[in-house]
């Protein structure tokens, strides 16, 4: 299978490591059984898709999520609605949530699957999402280190991230007040450094800033190099795309097997977007293993390049 073998949509790579653009589908309008597996398949082998000039309600979109799983809350998010909005007005100088690498959510035991984000408002430059191949990351290491890495177990923390120290700092945490109870979000797991990904059944290298904090039974000072030495292989800019926004443009991104980055170049303008969490498993890997059987029905396209080694 390859990009090449859809029948009922288009799907058109945005680079070499990752992410795809997909046409010839209109959400609003109903989707056919064959056009949402088309879809689906293209979502597990491209890690992320975008899908431009749709036109949703926020029941429209919550549906077309809850297709690829139950939707869930960011931690600590008060009140019943999965709907997040991710915004920034003109004059907003403050800290930019999500500007640098990172995963969401992953302090929690079921850490998210994926979000489907929708652009409401989008200034007319800027503002760019990047995508990294968590998939590439691990095949980049030597088998030697692989050995090592399988035998991992990452702390993820969410207490030093909401505590004020971290990279989420006080006065966005004042400003965020009524929507979250930062107390439900300071919790802890701990995830294998090496997951494998059940819809595909390979292995990716998830030690995903900020939350990923310290290996299990060792000290901050011995994890801190290794920790940080695998996140930076998997920025590698040939593991990169980047998506460029549109309004009424839908993306839908893997959030166990890509890393992200949210670009905040675009002072003086206002963005507004929607965003539903999608819930994951726990994750599991040669370092804890899964509590249920899986089955691995899609691909990942793509392969790390000997040529980036
Ligand atoms: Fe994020």
């Amino acid at each position: 299978m390859s990009n090449s073998d859809y029948r009922h949509i288009g799907v058109h790579p945005v680079s070499a490591a990752l992410g795809a653009e997909i046409t010839g589908v209109n959400i609003a309008k109903g989707l056919s059984d064959e056009q949402f597996e088309e879809i689906r398949r293209a979502f597990f082998e491209n890690l992320v898709i975008m899908i431009r000039d749709q036109d949703l309600s926020e029941e429209q979109q919550c549906e077309f999520a809850a297709r690829f799983g139950k939707l869930t809350k960011s931690a600590g998010l008060k009140g019943d609605n999965p709907i997040f909005m991710v915004t920034k007005s003109a004059d907003d100088r403050g800290n930019n949530i999500g500007g640098h690498w990172h995963a969401d959510g992953t302090q929690m035991e079921h850490a998210p699957l994926g979000s489907a984000l929708y652009a409401m408002q989008v200034p007319p430059y800027g503002g760019d999402t990047m995508f990294c191949n968590l998939y590439m990351a691990y095949e980049l290491l030597s088998p030697g280190m692989k050995a090592i890495a399988e035998q991992l177990i990452v702390v993820h923390s969410g207490k030093l991230a909401y505590s004020g120290k971290g990279h989420v700092v006080q006065d966005l945490l004042d400003r965020r007040a009524d929507m979250y109870d930062f107390e439900a979000g300071r919790i802890d797991s701990e995830h294998p450094l090496v997951r494998i990904i059940p819809e595909t059944g390979r292995k990716v290298l998830y030690a995903p800033s900020p939350m990923a904090y310290y290996f299990k039974d060792m000290s901050m000072q011995d994890s801190e190099p290794l920790l940080r030495y695998f996140q930076h292989i998997a920025e590698r800019a040939e593991f990169t795309c980047r998506f460029r926004w549109t309004k009424g443009a839908l993306l839908l991104w893997d959030n166990r097997a890509t890393y992200h980055y949210a670009l905040n170049d675009y002072y003086g303008w206002d963005r507004i977007m929607r965003r539903v969490q999608i819930e994951g498993e726990r994750p599991f890997g040669p370092a804890k293993p899964a509590m249920e059987p899986v089955s691995s029905p899609f691909a990942a396209v793509r392969a790390a390049d000997p040529v980036v080694r």
